[in-house]
């Protein structure tokens, strides 16, 4: 369904008790709203607690930030959709760049674990961009296409429903470098657009695409106005309350 998100990945930062203070504070400061669904992800070692935490406000939800591609075996040290569904969260960010750069995770990969996350019941925050070269070659696209069509468009349009994405220019990522307005926008409506030609109006316009990549308290009100944008994934800046919250109360 298309909804208005604004995600806090925490990538590998905080402690427990560093997490819960974060959490208690972004209480504190943003008001209850399901207008706008607000998603929490934390490392896997914090899901079950945090989610404890949450579970008294309906507006906001848990992911992970990965999930391995089998639901259980020998695989030392990995984690699994069925353990992460478990712990209480109901998203996992999956094929985000830092999986893809150092983890080597290919579209093929994702593929499966987009599979697996919606097997046991986890909406998938499936995320894309392309990296500088391409968009200095202006085959931004064209990266982008292959990104969702190899990784996403072997669902059934009802799966296919119950996926969120996250478009994340990498050069955008922790750079201080955001994509305009102007420029998310065109590369958010491209999206929209071959999810509709793929799947259909219904389904492309119920379709929610978060931006980001350095989005912060002082860019996301204009982001987060693009028609096509339908709120953030934040990194550095969802790690501070004060400014995690401006921007969820800017939108
Ligand atoms: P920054 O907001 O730190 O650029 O990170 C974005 C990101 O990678 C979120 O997943």
């Amino acid at each position: 369904m298309r909804r208005k998100i604004v995600a806090g990945n925490w990538k590998m930062n905080k402690t427990l008790s560093q997490g819960h203070i974060l959490v208690d504070e972004i209480l504190s400061l943003t008001n209850v709203s399901t207008d706008i669904l607000k998603i929490i992800a934390p490392p896997f070692i914090h899901l079950a607690s945090v989610s404890e935490q949450l579970s008294s406000r309906t507006d906001f939800a848990v992911a992970a930030q990965d999930c391995h591609h089998i639901n259980s075996g020998a695989y030392t040290g990995e984690v699994s959709a069925e353990m992460i569904a478990s712990s209480g969260a109901k998203f996992v960010i999956i094929g985000h760049s830092e999986r893809r750069l150092y983890a080597a995770e290919n579209n093929e990969l994702l593929a499966q674990k987009v599979n697996i996350a919606l097997a046991n019941n986890l909406s998938p925050i499936f995320c894309i961009g392309e990296n500088s070269d391409e968009r200095n070659a202006n085959i931004h696209l064209e990266a982008v296409r292959t990104q969702i069509k190899e990784g996403l468009f072997h669902l059934s349009p009802a799966d296919f429903n119950k996926v969120i994405i996250a478009y994340e220019p990498v050069w955008a990522i922790g750079t201080g470098l955001t994509a305009t307005s102007h420029q998310a926008q065109g590369v958010h409506n491209f999206i929209r657009t071959e999810i509709n030609k793929k799947y259909g109006k219904e389904i492309s316009e119920n379709c929610s695409i978060l931006y980001g990549g350095s989005c912060n308290a002082s860019n996301a009100k204009e982001l987060f106005s693009c028609i096509d944008i339908d709120g953030g994934l934040i990194g550095g800046a969802s790690l501070k309350s004060a400014d995690f919250a401006a921007i969820i109360n800017s939108y």
